[in-house]
């Protein structure tokens, strides 16, 4: 009896585990009628004191959830006019082809879809950092960027000058390209308002979320301290994780 409970107990362990290990952005890749809304790593407190508790909880369950809800809509709304071709893609692969969705919906599938994407990624990337450390990339990635940008050093300059020139709303990001000898070409680039770089045929392994909504409550006006702050709830292992995830064969069966 005993014993049974005590497996009893470690599966249901494992499972708790199982579940909250999830990324944010898995099951993006295939097709679902509604998506869910993805739980993260972490608590709402636990980015403090680099992100406060107040922006992560509005940030998560106030504007990514409205994302979710909003593009769950309009993806029902243009399945029911067309229920096969691109409507019954993935979002991942939606967003991949943005320019042949019908332009009724166009504008619709990339605000909404892409925030709901592009949030699922943004809090993938950070975890709590309390011991104030200072986080590199290692092995391959760390040579990747250092193939791509000279050093690590020189890659989060540029990253961070990217981040404080985007005028307006959007997103700095980290892509990867596949090039010779399984290696990764990397490149730092931004989009506008909810754009994806998977839109320009670009991997996305990485992104700073420069919204004011991101940082307003905490930072007002200073997007420098934002990103400063952000560096260091950065996870280099998450990074790792979303860079092998883009490349695992099924997710682009259908491309
Ligand atoms: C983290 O450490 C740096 C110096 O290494 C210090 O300037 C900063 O105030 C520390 N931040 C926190 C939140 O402890
Ligand atoms: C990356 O470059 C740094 C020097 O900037 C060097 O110390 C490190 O060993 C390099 N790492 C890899 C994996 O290439
Ligand atoms: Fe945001």
């Amino acid at each position: 009896m005993l014993l049974l409970r005590e497996t009893t107990f470690i599966l249901l362990t494992t499972l708790i585990v199982v579940v909250n290990s999830k990324a944010p952005y898995e099951g993006l890749e295939k097709f679902s009628e509604k998506y869910v809304f993805p739980e993260l790593e972490y608590g709402y407190t636990d980015l403090e004191p680099y992100i406060d508790e107040a922006t992560l909880r509005v940030h998560h369950g106030g504007h990514h959830k409205g994302y979710m809800k909003k593009i769950n809509a309009k993806l029902e709304e243009w399945r029911e006019e067309a229920s096969d071709g691109l409507s019954s893609a993935s979002l991942v692969d939606i967003i991949t082809s943005i320019d042949d969705v019908p332009i009724k919906y166009q504008k619709a599938v990339e605000d909404f879809g892409g925030g709901f994407l592009n949030h699922a990624l943004y809090f993938a990337v950070m975890s709590p950092n309390e011991a104030n450390e200072t986080r590199l990339p290692t092995d391959a990635l760390l040579g990747d960027i250092n193939d791509s940008f000279g050093s690590f050093q020189q890659f989060k300059d540029q990253f961070t000058a990217e981040a404080l020139k985007l005028f307006g709303s959007g997103y700095v990001w980290l892509n990867q390209e596949l090039s010779s000898g399984g290696r990764f070409l990397l490149s730092i680039t931004t989009t506008a308002n909810q754009e994806s770089p998977l839109s320009d045929g670009l991997q996305p392994i990485l992104t700073l979320d420069v919204w004011e909504h991101a940082y307003y409550l905490k930072h007002q006006l200073r997007r420098p301290k934002h990103v400063e702050d952000w560096w260091k709830v950065v996870d280099w292992t998450q990074v790792k994780k979303l860079s092998d995830w883009w490349q695992q064969p099924s997710k682009h069966e259908e491309l």
